[in-house]
């Protein structure tokens, strides 16, 4: 079996963090959220992997998977990201006639897919699809489950024919590439997974519901990426490897080697990846501070501080700052700004 992963998207959502890197590369508890992906694949016995990338997100990926060894990677161009039905279809060579686990690069599980390829396995239906029971699910694809199998799906539906949504891992037979081959675009203009797994169920295929234990999340929003970073630090395993001197390292907190603690209090779930200084300083729960990030005379609680990000003299709460982005003020009353900052991008308050 092989995998698909689609790293090809726009990203619109997470603007502007995603003008210069595409969402599946971002930093969520310390790792790009693709490197959680691949280690799903991998504990699901998957070392062969394909990457859906277009000429902007391929650089990126390539680098965020970089030393990553345990697998083979190819990178499949899709140039003008048309849905995900076409993403498929662009890989349609590299795939041949292998089952394939279609993982969408911005999606995260808590216990991984073992569950969909174990049962795919088992029964050979023509796909079987991942489904998480969730609270809401109308932003979602619902899928209705009579017997294990799915009878039908709805995409965002007003009135929930049930809890399931459709989460982002697939595990399709060579079957799906006849129905895509086939495929319209959809009203908003993609080639859409869901009409094609719609096109196996009017052709009397099989397509397994499977649920997904643990939760589930689709990082397409600001407010998941800190969710799912919430979520990650707290099964973080905790540690302190780096220098640590004069400070409070509360319960929960990774200091990774090669990170420098001074003068500081860390409350956990916390993350101080290699290379961090945070000096003078408070760390509260639920914070990443990413590799060679700087944290200095400043608070920050709930936030995502990605690679070499500044913060200096700032009390910040709930915010995202990307690579080498700054948030700086130089007065010590304190205020705290709610911040989503692109890469390079920099913030001085008054
Ligand atoms: P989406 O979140 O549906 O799309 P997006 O990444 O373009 O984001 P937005 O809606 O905010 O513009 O995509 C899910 C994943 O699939 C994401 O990692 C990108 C990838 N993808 C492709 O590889 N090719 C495609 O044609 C599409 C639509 C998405």
């Amino acid at each position: 079996m092989k995998g698909l992963i689609l790293a090809a998207g726009h990203g619109t959502r997470l603007r502007p963090l995603t003008y210069t890197r595409p969402k599946p590369v971002i930093r969520v508890a310390g790792k790009p959220i693709i490197a959680y992906a691949v280690e799903n694949l991998l504990e699901a016995g998957i070392h062969e992997i394909g990457i859906v990338v277009s000429p902007k997100t391929e650089a990126p990926v390539k680098a965020a998977l970089n030393g990553e060894d345990r697998a083979h990677f190819s990178f499949i161009r899709q140039d003008d990201p048309q849905g995900l039905a076409h993403a498929v279809k662009v890989a349609r060579e590299w795939l041949g006639d292998d089952p394939f686990v279609m993982y969408l690069g911005d999606n995260l599980f808590e216990k991984g897919i073992l569950e969909p390829v174990r049962q795919f396995q088992k029964t050979r239906p023509a796909a079987a699809i991942a489904l998480v029971e969730v609270e809401d699910p109308r932003q979602f694809g619902v899928a209705v489950v009579e017997g294990g199998r799915i009878v039908r799906l709805v995409e965002k539906p007003k009135d929930p024919p049930s809890k399931l949504a459709v989460a982002g891992v697939y595990v399709f037979g060579p079957e799906i590439h006849e129905v895509i081959a086939e495929l319209r675009p959809s009203a908003r203009g993609e080639y859409e997974i869901t009409d094609a797994i719609q096109g196996l169920l009017d052709g009397g295929q099989t397509v397994l519901g499977i649920s997904v234990q643990g939760w589930w999340k689709d990082t397409g929003r600001p407010n998941d990426l800190l969710e799912a970073n919430r979520l990650l630090l707290a099964g973080l395993e905790s540690g302190v490897m780096g220098e640590v001197t004069g400070s409070e390292i509360g319960n929960g907190v990774r200091v990774e080697a090669g990170a420098t603690v001074r003068n500081a209090r860390v409350l956990g779930p916390a993350l101080i990846a290699a290379g961090a200084v945070v000096e003078d300083a408070y760390v509260g729960p639920y914070t990443s501070v990413g590799p060679g990030a700087v944290v200095r005379d400043a608070e920050v609680e709930d936030s995502i501080l990605e690679d070499e990000a500044l913060v200096e003299g700032v009390r910040l709460h709930g915010s995202i700052l990307g690579i080498g982005a700054k948030a700086i003020r130089h007065t010590a009353r304190p205020q705290t700004p709610k911040l989503i900052l692109g890469d390079l991008s920099t913030v001085e308050l008054p």
